[in-house]
């Protein structure tokens, strides 16, 4: 079994999607044991007790640096005994402390094919661009933000009457669809690190790529 720690701060329908694909058998040998937030009001809360998952408020507001406040997390995942670390849209800057002592044990999802479009307001970014694909990203997580080798990801093609909104209504389904996948190939170990270096199915990863039609 891989137990797993899913770290929130919002909505949580990426942490919802976990558990409806554990529940449907989908998360191989993964079982999700806790839900952590920094914030006590996150919504997550409530589905992960819906779900009968212990959950952990650790309020960032509480300590007096980011390295106390992510020790006191990395505290509560080893109180967890977790094997894998999986962000659901938790907002919080990790210390580099922080992120190397999960190496290779901590994913990500992010609303852009990566390496494009890092950080903030992806969706805004990809129409000023005029670009015609635009995406979402499933990857490992290192100390520079967003920048960790990408698992899957979920392509679509923009429409000419695509808004920041309607893109990301249309890519947070994509999310739920890639990140079950990638956190079953974690837990049944097809996808491994092992030294600096992911594999996939016993060969350095390439990312895996999801075309979604346009209707
Ligand atoms: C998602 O858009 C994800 O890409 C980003 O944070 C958001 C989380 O949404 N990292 P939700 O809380 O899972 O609904």
């Amino acid at each position: 079994m891989k137990r797993i720690a899913v770290l929130v701060s919002g909505s949580g329908s990426n942490l919802q999607a976990l558990i409806d694909a554990e529940l449907q058998g989908q998360l191989g040998k993964g079982k999700i044991v806790g839900v952590l937030s920094n914030k006590a009001n996150a919504y997550a809360l409530t589905r992960a007790q819906q779900a009968n998952i212990d959950t952990a408020i650790i309020s960032h507001k509480n300590f007096p640096t980011r390295e106390s406040f992510d020790q006191q997390m990395h505290q509560q995942l080893l109180d967890w005994d977790v094997d894998l670390v999986v962000l659901a849209g938790f907002m919080r800057i990790l210390s580099s402390d922080f992120v190397s002592q999960w190496q290779g044990r901590m994913l990500n999802i992010h609303p852009s094919l990566l390496p494009h479009y890092k950080g903030m307001h992806t969706h805004q970014r990809v129409l000023n661009t005029g670009d015609r694909f635009h995406g979402c990203t499933v990857h490992f997580v290192t100390a520079e933000l967003d920048a960790g080798q990408a698992i899957i990801q979920a392509v679509l093609e923009v429409r000419h009457s695509d808004t920041a909104e309607s893109l990301a209504t249309r890519i947070h389904p994509l999310e739920h669809q890639i990140y079950p996948q990638a956190v079953q190939w974690f837990c049944n170990e097809q996808l491994i690190w092992c030294e600096n270096q992911a594999y996939f199915q016993n060969k350095p990863l390439q990312v895996q790529q999801i075309f979604c039609s346009s209707d």
